[in-house]
């Protein structure tokens, strides 16, 4: 077994007075695909914004590549090749398609992605480039908030639910281009509440349960009923 990529150690998470995870520990090997999956409110995002630094954790909560980061600000965390696709997407609305893609690639490293290379993985962009973002459909959106993180050249890439509100043929779509992600060297953690989907992409399956894990095992290996017990609580 290589060594983990990313290594979360009995992660805790608050909101104030409110805890949102409680002690959850999760790993990430190179290559590998990550599913989280868990009902509304379970925690899927928070773990999410804690790996990418977006919100505060303790400093060895979080390893990557062997150091501890859960301490270290977003832009940080960026640099050492950590990209989150945020929940939402969260496009600039008023820059066009190929400003939002450069400004995901400000902070990042060097390495296979740049404009050409997202053109060329999600070919609609590269008709838009000129438009607003504001102007696309929900899928383009989609691929611009992949694109926009790919362009910091990421090991590991969030994905936050990045079916949520696509049309099922357009959800196909951009899960097809996911093993070109992995193939050019990414780890992925994907958050997918479309548990079918999630199991087709993910080697490893974790479910989160209010703020726990619940289960956690490869994808190939869970049974239907052991997920579902798993994330309605039943
Ligand atoms: N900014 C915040 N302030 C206070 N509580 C929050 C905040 N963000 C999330 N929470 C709470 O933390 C818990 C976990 O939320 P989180 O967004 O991580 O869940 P999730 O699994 O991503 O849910 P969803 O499927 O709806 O996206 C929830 O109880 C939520 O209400
Ligand atoms: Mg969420």
């Amino acid at each position: 077994m290589p060594e983990p990529l990313l290594d979360v150690r009995a992660l805790d998470a608050f909101y104030g007075d409110f805890q949102a995870l409680f002690g959850v520990s999760l790993r990430v090997r190179p290559g590998e695909v990550v599913a989280v999956i868990g009902a509304n409110g379970a925690g899927k995002s928070t773990l999410l914004k804690c790996i990418a630094g977006v919100t505060a954790s303790r400093r060895d909560a979080i390893v990557f590549d062997g150091e501890p980061t859960g301490d270290e600000p977003a832009h940080a965390v960026v640099a050492r090749g950590i990209a989150l696709v945020p929940e939402g997407r969260r496009l600039f609305p008023s820059l066009s398609v190929e400003e939002n893609l450069l400004i995901g690639g400000q902070l990042g490293r060097a390495g296979p992605w740049s404009l050409p290379r997202i053109y060329e993985l999600f070919p609609a962009l590269a008709e838009r480039r000129h438009v607003p973002s504001t102007s696309l459909s929900g899928g383009e959106q989609q691929m611009v908030a992949l694109g926009r993180a790919l362009m910091s050249n990421p090991k590991l890439l969030l994905c936050d639910e990045i079916s949520l509100g696509l049309a099922p043929i357009v959800v196909r779509e951009v899960y097809a281009r996911l093993p070109s992600i992995v193939a050019e060297g990414s780890s992925l953690v994907i958050v997918e509440q479309d548990i079918v989907q999630a199991l087709k992409a993910a080697n490893q399956v974790y479910c989160l349960q209010e703020g726990r894990i619940a289960l956690a095992g490869a994808a190939a290996t869970l049974t239907r009923e052991a997920i579902s017990a798993a994330y309605f609580g039943a």
